[in-house]
């Protein structure tokens, strides 16, 4: 996508650099990240400065490739294996993390080379599939339509285009009306700070809403449809997704507005087969009791906004059963969630 007139991707490989956007300054800075190492793509996914279903998969799988750079002749096998245990260590909902490393890990095992080949054709592939999705997911939004979105599933959580903002961008393109509904997306702000910024980027209509607006904006009728990403999908298409997902389903379900999950197959997880085999990250309470933002100065502080002693629980994602989901929009076809229509799916 487009900032100030150059293309960007959210993370790209250059020799044996990695190179991202920098998610925690934006969007009051945009600036770009190096790192040399395995470990400092691990860091970066661990501190969120990549983050998202596909950016991760992308940084993972560019980890695993420099890992295999970085191994000494001897114990080469001990340091590859530790090397993908410390990736995979880092988020543990996202599903094509997984899938990445393994990609990567296998590649790799016939030459260093084979690891780097891999890690590209991961990346490209997640960017083509997320136009791919757009281009699906553009059939199901009329001329002047209200979605509501959660958290930020747009091109800065994939390599581009994104998932659940991708439909939005091709309508866009094709020359619909289209305004969008953010979820503010508590405790890290992803749809106030980072959908928000890509949809001003790109110059479409939108407005922030607090997260516990979304079932009151239906009542009235203001929502014509909901598109949010996923980080993990069973096999039964129960879905992973930012935490205040599953309320918005539920609600959406209760009004008769179709909610759509948006996501690449490569999010698709055989080996769970509801959702309740999903682990769910938790993560630091910080995020709930602390709010981050530039001052007056361009300073970033941390203020306390929660009353002082009290404990905060974080989970960061949770599940929506697959009765609340419409449709899963995927780059090979839109399909109704469920055993049979998902098994179908991965074998076309
Ligand atoms: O914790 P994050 O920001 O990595 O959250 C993941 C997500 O971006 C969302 O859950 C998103 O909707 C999934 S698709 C990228």
């Amino acid at each position: 996508m487009e900032v100030a007139g150059r293309k960007y991707r959210t993370v790209w490989m250059e020799g044996s650099s990695v190179f991202m956007i920098e998610q925690n300054l934006l969007p009051f800075e945009f600036r770009i990240l190096e790192v040399k190492s395995y470990a400092g793509c691990c860091h970066a996914i661990t501190r969120m400065t990549v983050r998202g279903a596909g950016a991760i998969g992308a940084m993972a799988g560019f980890a695993m490739a420099l890992a295999f750079r970085e191994a000494p002749l001897e114990n080469f096998l001990r340091y590859i294996n530790k090397a993908r245990e410390e990736i995979e260590a880092t988020r543990p909902t996202a599903r094509n993390l997984f899938y990445a490393t393994e990609r990567v890990f296998n590649a790799g095992l016939h030459s260093r080379e084979a690891a780097y080949e891999e890690a590209r054709l991961i990346a490209d592939n997640d960017a083509d599939d997320s136009r791919r999705i757009g281009e699906i997911g553009n059939v199901l939004i009329p001329h002047g339509a209200r979605v509501e979105t959660h958290c930020n599933a747009g091109w800065l959580a994939f390599v581009d285009y994104g998932t659940a903002l991708s439909p939005v961008y091709v309508a866009r393109e094709r020359g619909k009306e289209v305004f969008v509904y953010v979820d503010e997306t508590r405790p890290r702000s992803q749809g106030a700070r980072l959908t928000a910024w890509e949809l001003n980027n790109a110059g479409i209509p939108h407005v922030i809403i607090p997260d516990n607006a979304g079932a009151h904006l239906m009542s009235l009728g203001k929502i014509d449809l909901v598109i949010t990403g996923a980080d993990r999908i069973a096999a039964n298409g129960d879905t992973a997704n930012k935490i205040g997902t599953l309320e918005k389903a539920i609600a959406a379900k209760e009004y008769n507005i179709p909610f759509y999950i948006a996501a690449p197959t490569s999010t698709i997880d055989l080996t769970c087969r509801s959702g309740s085999d999903i682990i769910i990250e938790e993560r630091s309470p910080d995020e709930v009791l602390y709010q981050e933002g530039p001052d007056d100065n361009g300073v970033t502080r941390k203020i306390l906004v929660c009353s002082p002693g009290s404990a905060a629980l974080n989970p960061a994602f949770d599940v929506t059963p697959a009765k609340f989901i419409t449709g899963i929009i995927t780059e090979k076809g839109l399909i109704r969630p469920g055993e049979d229509t998902i098994k179908n799916l991965l074998t076309i």
